[in-house]
């Protein structure tokens, strides 16, 4: 088998470890191995890599790579195949389906399969090369853990760590001046990292996409914490809005939930309130231990499949199993916090205000 592996959409702590991974059990098998350059976006636009779109990937190019973040082969969250840009000569831009051109990049580069490894759009744009019959097979990643099809993705562990380790040095400071501080975290359209690093930081309020929030409810609370200890931790999710109100977007992207946040308590309350945004500080930096393993565990496991002849699946992990999962069932639904799991229950049993 002559293979190629790539990473694309946003990069999370794992990437390295899963292309390690794929290569030592892909030469494991006497196969060959490439790395095809920033996602989808080489096949796309191969004028920009003179150098080739692939990297031939051996034993010494993934050595000491397991614990270092980001990806080696680049990635892009903006080269989706079924929806290419293409400016005109009016300058106006149209966009297109050039699905047919990856896949007959692909086969032009001699390659046999692809191992893609992504969120939801990859998964998706995987299931369209695919459905075009050239053989794929999907890892999950997100730091933000809302792929449905799988029970675990590696990413979100690391960043739910960081983004406590924040949260418990805010603690200090906010003691200190009697402040309110307010955590912005990434997480898209669910509230996981939110709730997760929340709960363990022992934030006193936390924001979630999935329940709107209520300014009266979150006032009562810091009025309650203010008279008993003096300062508060709110963590708020980027994809968190008040009840009626939209979600906070700045330059057509999701952020400015805590800032807006913290200018309704100042003018309600008069408090001294400050806003700190985590943002990319919870994809970047070095995988912890568990996504190390997760992401090991998914690259070899993604070999296997292949050997085993799947050409439309993604490998999805259910400790202590793998399971295969066709692409097209993998991003059917995004899995977002349900507001009867037990980590929901546990918050409001410790008096956490939801904003509900
Ligand atoms: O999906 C991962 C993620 O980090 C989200 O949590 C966040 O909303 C988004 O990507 C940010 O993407 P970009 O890399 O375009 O800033």
């Amino acid at each position: 088998m002559n293979i190629a592996i790539t990473t694309g959409g946003g990069d999370a702590p794992g990437l390295n470890a899963v292309i390690r991974s794929a290569v030592l059990s892909a030469l494991e098998l006497g196969w060959t191995i490439s790395g095809l350059r920033d996602g989808m976006r080489s096949l796309l636009v191969p004028e920009d890599y003179p150098e080739g779109q692939l990297v031939s990937l051996d034993r010494a190019s993934v050595r000491g790579i397991t614990f270092r973040g980001g990806t080696i082969l680049g990635t892009t969250n903006q080269a989706e195949p079924h929806r290419f840009p293409r400016k005109q000569a009016d300058g106006t831009t149209v966009y297109e389906d050039r699905t047919a051109d990856v896949v007959e990049g692909l086969r032009a580069l001699k390659l046999d399969a692809l191992l893609s490894v992504g969120g939801d759009g990859s998964m998706a744009i995987a299931a369209n090369i695919a459905r075009l019959g050239f053989p794929v097979v999907g890892v999950p990643k997100t730091i933000d853990n809302d792929l449905d099809g799988t029970v675990v993705t590696f990413g979100f562990d690391t960043a739910v760590e960081f983004a406590t380790q924040c949260i418990d040095r805010l603690h200090s400071t906010a003691e200190s001046h009697g402040r309110v501080m307010v955590v912005e975290v990434m997480g898209r359209y669910a509230g996981w990292i939110a709730l997760e690093s929340g709960l363990a930081g022992t934030a006193d309020i936390i924001l979630l996409p999935e329940i709107p929030y209520r300014l009266d409810s979150i006032l009562a609370k810091l009025k309650e914490r203010k008279s008993d200890r003096g300062f508060s931790l709110v963590v708020i999710a980027e994809g968190a809005h008040p009840v009626g109100q939209d979600r906070a977007i700045i330059s057509g992207r999701l952020g400015g939930a805590a800032a807006r946040l913290v200018q309704e308590i100042e003018e309600a309350t008069g408090l001294d309130t400050r806003c700190v945004v985590l943002g990319h500080l919870l994809r970047g930096g070095s995988p912890n231990a568990r996504d190390r393993l997760y992401s090991l565990r998914f690259g070899a496991a993604a070999i296997r499949a292949l050997a085993a002849g799947h050409k439309a699946d993604m490998v999805a992990l259910d400790p202590p199993h793998v399971r295969y999962v066709p692409l097209e069932d993998a991003t059917r639904r995004m899995k977002t916090v349900p507001l009867d799991c037990d980590t929901i229950l546990t918050a409001r049993s410790l008096g956490t205000c939801l904003g509900d």
